[in-house]
């Protein structure tokens, strides 16, 4: 077989996780689907030049973001609150002047473009997925359902002019071309804007052993150096990065044209850890897939145990990780009966490739259920506080991040 190479820099990849084959991480299924599911094989694998962490294989995107794309992103209030205040945190440091403009990528159902637009601030969110448009169209979001990339970014640059701010949220680490993208960000940005993008951190995701943070979406695994080294290559410099606690472990990227603006201390200092840490060290990335390894089986162990000794196994949140987790552990009804989430275009259908089914919330309070696995393990205080009444009548958690416990 020939090596892999990276999708940003062209050098030899080195696969160092192998998940298996998975389904799409958001198709969830029809119970009355008579069309197959689509498997690919979730490889992950490090860049031994620029240190770039990313799939082997890349899933065509009109399979994963189209109109029934499931994932609205007001769907946890935490996450509302924290797009909220980041809203208005750019609206006061960078779009005080009366022509400023924003665009997002990946705006899904507005949820932080609607403070810009409460503002009366010019801006436009790109998402291709129709059906999340639509809720941020009754939010007086301004939108365009397209992917975004360097023509999509002319055509913006053409119609409205520069934008002062380009920010995206969970979206970039999402899009393997990202050569077509930064140069998109190249033909739109002006000439002291700032583009602004948050994603999974692998730091994080090393030390926590999230493996569940690996899948079709997820096609990139950043750390501040694999960013600095690729913003580089397109005449950009990171200049600031920060570390945020929502989803497991975030890092807030902030990318401006190459000699604007100096970098921020936070950048040198992010990026020595992360050599100190060896996070592109082949050594320390096969102890990391030993630990997730030992991670499934102890997983599998406890959840047989639980029903070989007669008690009622649910999942909590149907969240695109949660796939990784059933298909690579190979969980099915057998171990878990059914996973409650809120999200209706969830319910009532199946879990991709594992075929749990998904029960609204009533499900979950009335089934006499003793144990749950929590899949929104990064929504766990919010879920906690929401959830006493499942505590107190003695019910568990089931938790596989960073280890396998019991709670
Ligand atoms: N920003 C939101 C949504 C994240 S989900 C949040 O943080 O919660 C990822 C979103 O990116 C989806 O809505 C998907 O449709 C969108 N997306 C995927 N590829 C894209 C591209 N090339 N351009 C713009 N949006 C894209
Ligand atoms: P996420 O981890 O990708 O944000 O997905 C979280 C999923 O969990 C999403 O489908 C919504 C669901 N969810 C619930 O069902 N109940 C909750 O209280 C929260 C916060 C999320
Ligand atoms: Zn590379």
């Amino acid at each position: 077989m020939n090596t892999p190479a990276c999708r940003i820099c062209g050098g030899p990849l080195t696969p160092f996780l192998d998940l298996g084959r998975q389904p799409l991480s958001d198709a969830f299924v029809d119970p009355g689907q008579k069309t197959e599911e689509f498997f690919y094989d979730l490889v992950v694998a490090v860049c031994g030049s620029c240190t770039m962490v990313q799939l082997v294989n890349e899933v065509p995107r009109d399979r994963m973001f189209h109109a029934d794309y499931p994932y609205h992103s007001s769907g946890s209030s935490r996450m509302r609150e924290h797009f909220e205040q980041t809203a208005r945190d750019i609206l006061a440091s960078r779009l005080q002047h009366p022509e400023a403009f924003l665009v997002e990528i990946g705006c899904n159902d507005g949820v932080m473009l609607a403070t810009i637009a409460g503002a009366g601030v010019r801006h436009l969110g790109v998402d291709p997925s129709a059906g999340v448009l639509e809720v941020a169209r009754e939010k007086q979001v301004r939108v365009m359902n397209d992917f975004f990339e360097e023509s999509t970014a002319k055509e913006i640059a053409a119609s409205d002019g520069p934008a002062d701010v380009i920010y995206a949220a969970n979206t970039i680490c999402h899009i393997p071309y990202l050569d077509s993208v930064l140069r998109g960000v190249d033909a739109l940005l002006s000439d002291d804007g700032v583009f602004i993008f948050e994603d999974p951190y692998f730091g994080a995701i090393l030390e926590q052993v999230s493996f569940d943070q690996i899948y079709d979406e997820h096609f990139y695994l950043f750390s501040a150096r694999s960013v600095q080294m690729m913003v580089r290559r397109f005449g950009f410099d990171l200049v600031d990065v920060e570390l945020l606690g929502v989803h497991g472990g975030e890092v807030r990227y902030t990318i401006a044209r190459a000699g604007v603006r100096e970098p921020a201390a936070s950048v040198a200092s992010l990026v020595k850890s992360e050599n100190e840490r060896g996070l592109a060290d082949l050594e320390v990335l096969h102890a990391f897939a030993q630990r997730v390894e030992q991670n499934r089986d102890e997983l599998v162990a406890l959840l047989t145990d639980l029903r070989d000794a007669g008690h009622r196994v649910v999942g909590y949140g149907a969240t695109a990780k949660s796939a990784t987790v059933a298909n690579y552990c190979g969980l099915g009804p057998h171990l878990v009966e059914f996973i409650t989430d809120t999200t209706p275009a969830k319910q009532n259908r199946l879990t991709p490739g594992s075929g749990i089914p998904i029960r609204d919330h009533a499900a979950f309070r009335d089934a006499a259920v003793d144990h749950a696995v929590l899949f929104a393990w990064n929504h766990a205080d919010e879920i906690m506080a929401k959830e006493s009444e499942f505590r107190d009548r003695g019910g568990r958690w089931i938790r596989y991040v960073p280890h396998v416990h019991i709670t």
